[in-house]
């Protein structure tokens, strides 16, 4: 293979004119969508908009004249689409570990019978943690952690809910999620997906594969910007019988009404809890505007031609510098990064970030490249190992400054 051969690719591809709807230094190799997506073109004059006219010149009146209260039903259908959900089951709120708390609080009240939290000792943390505090505050929860691949086999009886990244986020290992909300659902359990790092990237489809309960971010894949609101799903089956364990205001049936009883609103609008975070919305929404305009299955071949080139050419040429590949070989196991293992990862992705190829790292020696298959070329993959190499063979990499450990990595 040779740089000719990406550009080839890259002339042929039917997503290629998206790139130029998003903001990006020139020259920067940008691998790290995943963690936070780039800026659309159209984000800072939306903003501009409702700062300077909405807020500026209309003030509170724009919560009717601008319709600002319905911002997180309104964004809740742009992500319906997107997840294969029905346009009432997803709302845009919060963060996804305030979502997760809402949602696993429901969810227990709802099997109080039950007491077992499933999920893998690798997940996420913080969902870890919400169902660490959720144990401590009703008491009679348990959270049972196994090895990745082990849910099936711990599957039992006293499951009230099987929760789970769709997406590893250090690997990227992509389970099957209609399988495994299947085999949850043969045991009675309900089904939480975490869909952070597949939102955007992977097709999904809540309402076909029964998915019970659902939470994401809005700032990775989704390109709502820093700190953006996320979403929550609750299969209309269930939304009537749950509660919010966070009952504020906004999810009362009549908020304006002041009544001081909590009476929950009918479907999703249950699930808000504050008022919203209109200018995050506003960004959200132009992000998930351009990325709706992708179709997903062009989006999930790129992410598999860039994910897949990518591995490969690491093996290919980097094959003597100790890197491991941390995420599945088979692409259908795979979501829109590729883990790379080094003992000096970190030191590695400094180097790199300074030579224009931006990854990022985790603990302990995992290092990430992300891929957004609306953003992100065939050459910049040719680019961006080229850079690697280079770090690697005139080892760039051990600089005492490279081992500096960054507050957020
Ligand atoms: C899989 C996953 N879940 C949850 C979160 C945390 O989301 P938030 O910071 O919105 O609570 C992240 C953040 O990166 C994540 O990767």
């Amino acid at each position: 293979m040779r740089r000719r051969d990406f550009e080839h690719l890259d002339r042929d591809d039917p997503l290629a004119g998206f790139r130029d709807r998003f903001l990006l230094p020139p020259g920067l190799i940008y691998l790290d969508g995943n963690s936070l997506g780039p800026l659309p073109r159209s984000t800072p004059a939306a903003l501009a908009d409702l700062v300077e006219r909405q807020w500026g010149e209309d003030l509170v009146t724009s919560w009717n004249r601008h319709r600002w209260v319905d911002l997180p039903l309104e964004v809740g259908r742009r992500l319906a689409r997107l997840l294969g959900a029905r346009p009432f089951e997803v709302l845009a709120a919060d963060s996804t570990s305030i979502n997760l708390f809402k949602l696993l609080g429901a969810a227990l009240g709802l099997r109080s019978d039950r007491r077992v939290v499933l999920s893998e000792r690798d997940n996420f943390p913080t969902d870890l943690y919400v169902v660490q505090g959720l144990a401590d505050l009703r008491g009679n929860v348990e959270l049972r952690l196994v090895e990745s691949g082990g849910i099936e086999d711990a599957l039992d009886e006293d499951v009230a809910v099987v929760l789970l990244s769709h997406v590893d986020y250090r690997t990227g290992r992509l389970l099957d999620a209609p399988r495994m909300t299947e085999r949850a659902h043969a045991r009675g359990a309900l089904v939480l997906w975490d869909l952070a790092h597949s939102a955007g990237v992977v097709p999904i489809r809540l309402a076909e594969w029964d998915v019970d309960l659902a939470v994401g971010c809005g700032y990775k894949f989704l390109c709502g910007g820093p700190g953006a609101p996320a979403f929550l799903y609750v299969n209309a089956r269930l939304a009537g019988d749950l509660r919010n364990p966070l009952s504020g205001w906004f999810g009362h049936r009549r908020p304006f009404a002041f009544d001081p009883r909590y009476r929950p609103a009918r479907g999703i609008a249950r699930f808000q809890c504050g008022t919203p975070p209109v200018l995050g919305l506003c960004a959200l929404r132009e992000g998930l505007d351009l990325v709706l305009d992708a179709d997903p299955e062009a989006v999930r071949a790129k992410s598999i031609g860039l994910t897949e080139r990518f591995a490969a050419l690491v093996e290919q040429r980097c094959g003597g510098h100790g890197f491991a590949i941390a995420s599945p070989r088979d692409p259908a196991a795979r979501g829109s990064h590729v883990a790379l293992r080094h003992p000096e990862g970190l030191a590695v992705i400094h180097a790199l970030t300074d030579r224009g190829v931006v990854g990022d790292f985790r603990d302990p020696d995992i290092l990430r490249f992300g891929f957004h298959p609306l953003v992100n070329r065939h050459v910049d993959v040719w680019d961006a190992v080229e850079a690697l190499v280079q770090v690697m063979e005139k080892r760039a990499w051990d600089d005492p400054a490279y081992r500096r450990r960054d507050v957020v990595t």
